[in-house]
């Protein structure tokens, strides 16, 4: 079945005679089971993994949510957590102990950075930060108690590319496991597994679920063994996400394509306008010929995030409130992937202050992110010339 179909039609019962276009909503703690034994039987061994037996391991929402986002990574098998962080932060925790270590990319979204410099350390697990430019070079990094290559790409804030087939390669020849953010490029412009990626995180929060509504979190193992690992894991953890938010999500997925084909090539055509403007030193957007990552980009992946940065001179912040309060389109606030644009002050310098590798260290820049939405492009080009006007006033230029 061709992608755009699998949208549409993933997670319906088919099957069913006179249903809704839409699953309903089945909110549950409990399922009754009309005999002890079919009570028992589903939950011994994997059939609470398959079968609806309590809302705890979820209810058929979820089930369907899953089933179309595995379909779309072409995966073992998918889990609902209950935010993006969630499902970063548990991908982790399955696979270490104490005594073991962790390699991250300097670039990792600054909450998941946060997670294994103050949570991770308490239970013994050491983490080292990589260069997300390594690539192949991660197997120098890999030590004897190393289980875990996290990647991102492109990195969170400042857009580094990872060249992912390199660190598996790498990774696996020293039988570490590699988990992948793609929250990005969502799983219709990157196939992490099919890259030989063990486990993609991605938060449905963004294009997924792509209403700025929810909070959800997405796992998809690349093998039957890992899935049963990770999903055993999450079950203990007791992560899951609510009936009415996979419902929504398994909405919001329906019209993914139509909406991300849109955004990225409005978020495209600013980029490259952007790119020539006086005033912006750069934009970090892989999708650009000019960008760093943009030959792996080409590579591997088929389309892009519509998410980018632009890199402005050190700016007062009084002169970036000028600019970004005034905006009529781009709405102040965190979160991208949505169907209104948005726009963000980053701080890559606090979130990675003690980034080791090549990347962002360097304190005389100020740097803004932009999500772009639905909205005629010809509108959100003009609502940033008028913040660029606001800026240049508030600096008196
Ligand atoms: C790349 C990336 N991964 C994960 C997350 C976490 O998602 P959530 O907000 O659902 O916890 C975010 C959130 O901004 C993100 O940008």
């Amino acid at each position: 079945m061709k992608e755009s179909s699998i949208l549409v039609h993933a997670g319906q019962s088919a099957a069913q005679a006179h249903r809704p276009v839409n699953m309903p909503v089945h909110r549950a703690s409990t399922i009754i089971a009309s005999t002890l034994e079919g009570y028992e039987a589903n939950e011994r061994g994997d059939n609470m993994f398959k079968n609806v037996c309590y809302g705890a391991l979820g209810t058929q929402n979820a089930f369907a949510l899953c089933d179309a986002v595995n379909q779309l990574e072409q995966g073992a098998g998918s889990m609902v957590t209950s935010s993006g962080l969630a499902a970063c932060t548990q991908s982790v925790l399955c696979f270490v102990g104490a005594g073991d270590h962790v390699l991250m990319p300097d670039s990792v979204y600054g909450p998941l950075r946060m997670f294994c410099e103050t949570i991770l350390p308490r239970f013994g697990v050491e983490t080292t930060f990589y260069d997300p430019l390594v690539g192949e070079g991660i197997g120098l990094l890999i030590k004897a108690n190393t289980r875990v290559v996290y990647t991102e790409a492109p990195g969170s804030l400042t857009f580094e590319m990872q060249d992912i087939p390199a660190i598996v390669k790498a990774a696996h020849a020293k039988g570490v496991v590699v988990i992948m953010d793609n929250t990005w490029a969502g799983p219709l412009y990157f196939k992490p597994l099919a890259h030989g990626v063990d486990i993609c995180v991605e938060a449905a929060t963004k294009f997924i679920s792509g209403h700025s509504d929810l909070v959800l979190g997405i796992i998809t193992a690349r093998t039957h063994e890992l899935y049963k690992q990770m999903r055993g894991f999450c079950v203990q953890m007791g992560e899951i996400a609510s009936a009415d938010d996979c419902w929504l999500a398994l909405r919001g997925l329906r019209t993914m394509k139509v909406r991300m084909e849109a955004q990225q090539k409005s978020a495209l055509e600013l980029a490259r306008w952007l790119k020539e403007r006086p005033g912006v030193k750069d934009v970090l957007y892989p999708p650009l010929e000019s960008d760093p990552g943009h030959e792996l980009w080409k590579r591997d992946f088929s389309g892009a995030g519509a998410l980018f940065s632009i890199v402005l001179e050190k700016t007062p912040r009084k002169a970036v409130a000028a600019m970004l309060d005034g905006y009529e389109f781009f709405g102040i606030g965190a979160s991208w992937g949505g169907f209104g644009s948005l726009v963000e002050l980053c701080h890559p310098e606090r979130s990675a202050v003690n980034r080791k590798g090549t990347v962002w260290n360097e304190g005389n820049s100020t740097i803004v992110r932009f999500a772009i939405g639905l909205e005629d492009v010809d509108d959100l080009r003009r609502d940033l010339e008028n913040g660029f006007t606001r800026l240049n006033d508030a600096l008196g230029r």
